[in-house]
């Protein structure tokens, strides 16, 4: 038995409590909105899938009513505003901030016990934020983006190398932001074999440079903000820590010291399994990527510094 909280049934919600249900990820689900009816609604709606697409897992909608999500084994915050095209995720920490300090709290009443998984934006000031304010152990607050960016990466190296999509490997480390997220090209890989064999530079570097975009090209071809990539990633976090997969994922943990850095969440790679972040990892980086990963930990501080001055800290 295990039961899972989405908090926020907008897009990116709504598409990780479906790829939970169609997975069999856990046996409960959850969906909480504000907005009257929104989660009742989609939840009916995959319902009434669940023939079609073999599944039984339980599906409740609830507005606002946070009883319903009690115990939850784990939750997943996605609740806020999404940016618009020409935002930057920092652009958000106003509103998200405090509809975050909300949530979390009303979260933590009903499941003490679980993890959180943080997706909404600016994620690594929102992992950062509920870490802070609720005293949990740094183990149980996970933030979604590295998963997701290492996610972008990798479709962007198939394409640049030509290979096929699940022989690719890759990852990206760093703060989930246009300029401060870290593609790590010296560990990209196709089965094993270095990306450099099979493109040159200057098409990696590309791969590079559309993955740290991927989700403001999103944004403007959508006009809003990703939802498929984002809820699949935190669906697959999910499933990491239900079933205690042990998998390495990119993702933003509370540093003690790891990589040079204290005091914020960043994303590093990490063993998930059944207690959260069981283990940060560090890997070698080379001097070019530790100076961006440095000047990247000093840009996401600046974002939490911003958390003090509104007051949410
Ligand atoms: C994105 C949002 C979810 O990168 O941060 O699409």
């Amino acid at each position: 038995m295990s039961k899972v909280t989405v908090v926020g049934a907008g897009a990116v919600g709504a598409t990780c409590a479906n790829v939970l249900a169609c997975r069999e990820v856990a046996s409960e689900v959850v969906l909480i909105d504000i907005k009257e009816g929104l989660s009742e609604g989609k939840m009916l709606d995959m319902y009434q899938t669940s023939t079609l697409m073999d599944f039984d897992t339980k599906l409740t909608g609830a507005t606002n009513d946070y009883t319903q999500t009690a115990n939850s084994d784990v939750v997943v915050i996605t609740s806020g505003i999404p940016r618009k095209p020409g935002m930057t995720r920092e652009d958000l920490i106003g509103t998200n901030a405090k509809i975050m300090k909300g949530v979390i709290n009303s979260v933590m009443e009903h499941s003490p016990n679980a993890i959180i998984i943080v997706v909404a934006n600016p994620m690594d000031t929102l992992t950062y934020l509920a870490l802070k304010s609720t005293g949990l152990p740094k183990n149980r607050i996970i933030g979604m983006g590295g998963a997701l960016d290492s996610s972008r990466f990798k479709c962007y190296l198939a394409k640049a190398t030509g290979a096929n999509i699940n022989n690719v490997d890759g990852m990206v480390i760093g703060g989930h932001g246009d300029t401060t997220m870290l593609p790590l090209l010296s560990k990209a890989t196709v089965n094993g074999v270095p990306v450099s064999q099979f493109a040159s530079q200057e098409v990696l570097e590309d791969a590079v440079q559309k993955t740290m975009v991927g989700g403001a090209t999103l944004t403007k071809l959508i006009g809003t903000s990703a939802w498929y990539a984002p809820g699949a990633a935190a669906a697959s976090m999910v499933e990491a820590i239900l079933n205690d997969q042990k998998k390495m994922i990119p993702c933003s943990c509370f540093l003690e010291g790891e990589y040079g850095q204290s005091d914020l969440c960043i994303g590093v790679p990490a063993i998930i399994g059944k207690d959260g972040i069981e283990k940060v990892v560090e890997v070698e980086l080379t001097a070019e990527e530790a100076e961006k990963f440095a000047a990247s930990a000093a840009a996401v501080h600046k974002t939490n510094s911003i958390l003090h001055e509104i007051g949410a800290l």
